[in-house]
This record gives structure tokens, sequence and C-alpha cells, in this order.
């Protein structure tokens, strides 16, 4: 079988991600190269400047087909921020089967088309739609049916979570990719990728949040009986507790970034009788003033626990109370906070552990850190959607969670043979 490279790029507020894979024949992902680059242009998880955006993505798919001597493949990018919309949709089918007295047998094709089915509501006309994620299935009668093929009914009806993004933002992220000599396969939201890189088949069972603390944006999606059930986006994330660090400290953001990373801790009542006073220069460099942890704790304390309240309302509104058994997976750059897991317990009343993405052969040290969680997942998502993956050492993904990207396949094959036949190319 031939090399099959798969390419994914994460285009973070803080860092931008360029990874280069190799499915090998028994469907196993191998990492063989990695660039990362300072990000540009991106703000709160949206492109504001194709031309600084597309400059890091130059820089990071370069370093990464350094590191794997092949030339960056197809890319599937993360796509995040405020302007992502989710509903949950129903739709459904029904079978005229050559034999009544047994019924129809239900196969992927019945499934995409009640999946189709659910696509057609309403959109606003600024967003389309980015995925279409079946949640459930009832055949017939029998509700709460996780995967159909394969059984026999008459009617095939279908949940599905839909995840609607801003035109001009699936635009920008086609542009900066052009403009960065890559071709775009897919766009992925990035939660999602991030959940197949972390969360265990087990958590997204029994019910389980995760929350992607990023530099710009704190992306959530919410997993119910294995499915996802609800996604939300918040534009206050790690560049918030640095720009509070700085406005109270009175110093530049370059400084409060480096005390955040160096003494930052999410409770002051976690140091207890190590408390210790750091110097911090003021915005000039000319005038050193003294704070202890403590204080500098309770300033990133305030807002952590903003943003997890935010989280906590998601779970009320959604009337999820009781339903996330397996708690808060918490990943993204911020997740590293010494004590916020604990903090998350508190303010949420459930379990919660920092993930790091694993999983991977060649997945090196670099990668095992939680704000590469989007980066490895949207690898994982760029292979299943080519197929021949082996699902079971992928557990997070689900049997259709990328039922979106493969049908865009099935149509992009479709369009290409026809535009063949008529001499489009
Ligand atoms: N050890 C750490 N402790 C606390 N914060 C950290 C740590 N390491 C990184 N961060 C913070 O994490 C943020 C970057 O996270 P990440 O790399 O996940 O962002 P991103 O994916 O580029 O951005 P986004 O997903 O929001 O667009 C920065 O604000 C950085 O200060
Ligand atoms: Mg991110």
């Amino acid at each position: 079988m031939a090399k099959r490279l798969i390419g994914a790029v994460d285009l973070g507020s803080h860092k931008t991600t360029a990874l280069i894979g190799e499915v090998d024949q028994s469907g196993l992902i191998h990492v063989r190269g990695i660039g990362i680059a300072e990000s540009g242009g991106v703000r709160q998880g949206a492109i504001t400047d194709l031309e600084s955006a597309s400059a890091a993505l130059v820089t990071a798919s370069h370093l990464a087909e350094e590191m794997a001597e092949e030339r960056m493949p197809s890319i599937t990018a993360g796509i995040s921020g405020d302007h992502i919309q989710c509903i949950n949709s129903d739709g459904g089918l029904s079978f005229t089967p050559q034999d009544p007295t047994v019924g129809h047998d239900i196969a992927l094709e019945d499934v995409e088309r009640a999946v189709e089915s659910s696509r057609s509501v309403q959109l606003p006309l600024d967003k389309s739609l980015l995925h279409s994620i079946p949640q459930s299935f009832t055949v017939d009668g029998q509700s709460a049916v996780p995967n159909p093929i394969g059984m026999v009914g008459f009617r095939l009806g279908v949940n599905t979570h839909l995840v609607l993004g801003a035109i001009t933002s699936q635009s920008n992220l086609r542009r900066v990719s052009e403009r960065a000599g890559l071709r775009l396969a897919g766009m992925v939201y990035s939660p999602l990728a991030s959940s197949y890189a972390v969360l265990s088949r087990e958590e997204k069972e029994m019910g389980s949040i995760l929350l992607d603390l990023g530099g710009g944006t704190v992306d959530a999606a919410f997993f119910v009986e294995g499915a996802i059930r609800h996604s939300w986006s918040f534009p206050y994330a790690g560049e918030t507790l640095t720009r509070d660090l700085a406005v109270v400290l009175k110093t530049s953001m370059a400084v409060a970034e480096r005390v955040k990373l160096e003494h930052g801790v999410a409770d002051p009542h976690l140091l207890g009788e190590k408390d210790e006073q750091v110097d911090v220069p003021d915005v000039n460099g000319a005038f050193v003033r003294q704070y202890f942890r403590s204080y500098l704790a309770s300033i990133l304390n305030a807002r952590l626990r903003e943003i997890l309240e935010h989280v906590a309302v998601q779970v009320q509104s959604m009337g999820l109370e009781g339903r996330l058994a397996a708690g808060l997976v918490l990943c993204g750059g911020v997740a590293h906070t010494p004590g916020l897991g604990a903090l998350a317990e508190r303010v949420l009343g459930m379990p919660a552990r920092v993930a790091t993405p694993g999983n991977l052969l060649g997945l090196s040290e670099m990668l095992q850190r939680g704000e590469h969680a989007t980066g490895v997942g949207l690898l994982l998502h760029a292979a299943a959607a080519e197929g021949d993956l082996d699902r079971g050492q992928y557990p997070a993904i689900g049997a259709f969670d990328n039922m979106d990207a493969r049908a865009g396949t099935r149509r992009g094959g479709l369009m290409r043979r026809l535009g063949q036949l008529v001499g489009w190319r």
C-alpha cells in the first residue's frame, strides 16, 4: 500500500502548530514532523490578519517538513471562536423493504441520508455547516440506538449535533492556507479535535466536558452517552489572565506572561507557608515592585473562577446536571496552571483531570502537553476521514464523528469525476 501522509494545522491565538503524520498498513498513525511557530494575526481564535497568520503557518509547516523530510500534504485545520454556533437537530427516513415481512437492512448510506435530512435547518445567512454529528438513532420504536448499521427496520430516526461557523471565518482560513501554499482538505471545530486526542471512550460514555483553555479562547465540548451534545466558546483565556496581571501589577504584557508562567498558581491557599515575594519590573523596566505570590494567585483565581462559573452555567442551561459523571477534562496551555484541577472540582462539583495527548506513535515529548491536544486531534480526524484507520486504537473518535468529512469526500470525489468527464481540470 502506498504511503499515506496526513497534515494538520492548528492556528491558535498563541502558537501555530503544523503536523505531518503517516498512517501505516495496520491503520496506526505515526507523527513524522512537527513545526511550532509564534502565532500572528489570530485573536480569540479568529483570523484578523491574513499576512501574519499565513507567515506563521509557513514557518510552522517548513519546520514540520524539515523534520519529516516530506512536503506538507493537504491539511486539516482547526477552527474556533465565538462565531461558532451549535444546534441539536433531528431527521429520519422511512424504508419500503423488498420483503415487508422482514424489514430493511440498514446500511451506512441510510445513516448518511438520515443525517442529511437533519441538516435541513434554516441557517443564519452568515453561517454555514461545519459538522453534523449523529448523537443517537431510533429504529422503529427503539430509541437510543448508538449504531443502527446492520439492524433491520422500517424507519430510521437520528438526533444530530450541528456545528455552524461564520462563512467569512472559513473563507479566511482557506485564504491563509492558500497564501501559505497549502491545500485545505477540511476544517474541524477545535474542541472536537481536542476531544479525539485526550478523551477516553469511557469518559464520553459516562458524560464529560472537554475544556480547552488556550491563549485567546476557552472552548468546551460536552459529551453525554458517547456523543457530543453541546459546544461553547468564550473569548477570555490565557491572554486575559496575563492582561489582568499586567494591569494590576502595572507592568508590561511580556513581564506579566513570564511572572504568570514562573510563579502563577490557581489558588492562593495552595502556597501556604511557601508564599514568597516576586520582583516585578514596571512597564519601562525602570522601577521594580515586589508582590507576594499569593497576591498574584488571587488575581488569577478571580478570572479562572469566572471562566469555570461560565462553564457551570452552560451545564445548567443545557440541563446536563447529573449527566456528566466523568467530569471535566482540561487541556490547552492554561490547563498547566498548578492547582487548576482542584479549583475546577470545587467550582463545578465534579471530578477534573488535566490531560495531555498520547497514543500516537512517534509522538515526541514536545507534543505531550495539553496545548497540543487540538493539533494531535486534527491529525486523528484527518486519518479517520481518509478511512482505513484502526478505530480500536483511537477509541475517542466515534463511529460517525467524521460523517460530514466522509460525505464531503464522497461529494468531492463525485465532483472530481464529473469535472474530469466534462474537462474542468
Ligand atoms: N505552564 C503554564 N501555566 C499557565 N499558563 C500556561 C502554561 N503554559 C502555557 N500557558 C498559557 O497558555 C496559553 C496558550 O495556550 P495554547 O497554546 O493552548 O493557546 P492556543 O491554542 O494558541 O490559543 P487558542 O486555542 O485560544 O486560539 C498562553 O496564554 C500561556 O500563557
Ligand atoms: Mg488552542
